[in-house]
């Protein structure tokens, strides 16, 4: 039920750029770490087709590293934020109220709960939502991180997918700092047993590094 009320409201099938012998379809993908800043990666993330972002990573106050252009955003409920008319919200859902509260933050408001507050309404151009299976996770976790840790965290699911929608992909903006914590480009970290949380941090950090030295990605390291 849910799920047809998603695709009458939302596209049902993705609006992907399709793969061609003559076009090289180059995405950024950009991560939230601290090492951005500085980096001067702002153009150089512009100059891509497609810009890849995740959660509520901010532009304003840090174009000269972390560049202005963003085509999509990963995002959850819990991290939702309002996008202009022309990026595309992609959600990554794991549970049925990922589902639920899409369609009412476009629609009346959400006024559920869930362990963070949660945005009741998101502006966003509904014919640019894209939702990914709910088995991505799954099989990110499985396949791809031998299941370990407790779950993928968002930037390593977001760089498999640009790896399954694009032929080049050039990473930004990954990597704890020199206490093992996820600090933000945007923030003094708060909490300085933070870690990477629940996810296997060294481990996504790794597999990158290893795909960067198979060369089927690009690691920009930052500062
Ligand atoms: O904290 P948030 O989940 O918004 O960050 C997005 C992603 O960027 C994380 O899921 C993680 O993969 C990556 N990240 C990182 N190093 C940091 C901060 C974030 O690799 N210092």
């Amino acid at each position: 039920m849910t799920v047809d009320r998603l695709f009458q409201m939302f596209p049902p099938s993705p609006d992907l750029i399709e793969s061609s012998p003559d076009r090289c379809r180059a995405c950024a993908v950009v991560g939230n770490s601290g090492n951005l800043i500085g980096s001067h990666y702002g153009p150089l993330i512009d100059f891509h087709d497609v810009v890849i972002r995740m959660n509520t990573g901010r532009i304003k106050g840090y174009e000269a590293d972390v560049g202005i252009k963003t085509t999509h955003r990963i995002m959850y409920p819990e991290s939702a934020i309002d996008l202009d008319n022309s990026t595309h919200l992609v959600l990554f859902p794991f549970k049925i109220q990922d589902l639920e509260w899409l369609i009412k933050a476009f629609g009346t408001g959400f006024s559920g709960r869930s362990y963070m507050p949660v945005k009741s309404t998101i502006k966003a151009n509904k014919d640019l939502v894209m939702v990914t299976n709910p088995g991505f996770m799954r099989y990110v976790h499985e396949i791809w991180l031998e299941k370990k840790g407790k779950y993928p965290s968002t930037g390593f699911m977001a760089v498999i997918l640009a790896l399954h929608i694009c032929d080049e992909v050039h990473v930004f903006g990954y990597g704890a700092d020199r206490d093992g914590n996820w600090s933000h480009y945007w923030e003094k970290l708060k909490d300085k047993k933070l870690k990477t949380g629940v996810h296997p941090g060294s481990n996504e950090y790794n597999i990158i590094l290893q795909l960067a030295k198979q060369q089927k990605l690009k690691f920009y390291t930052g500062w």
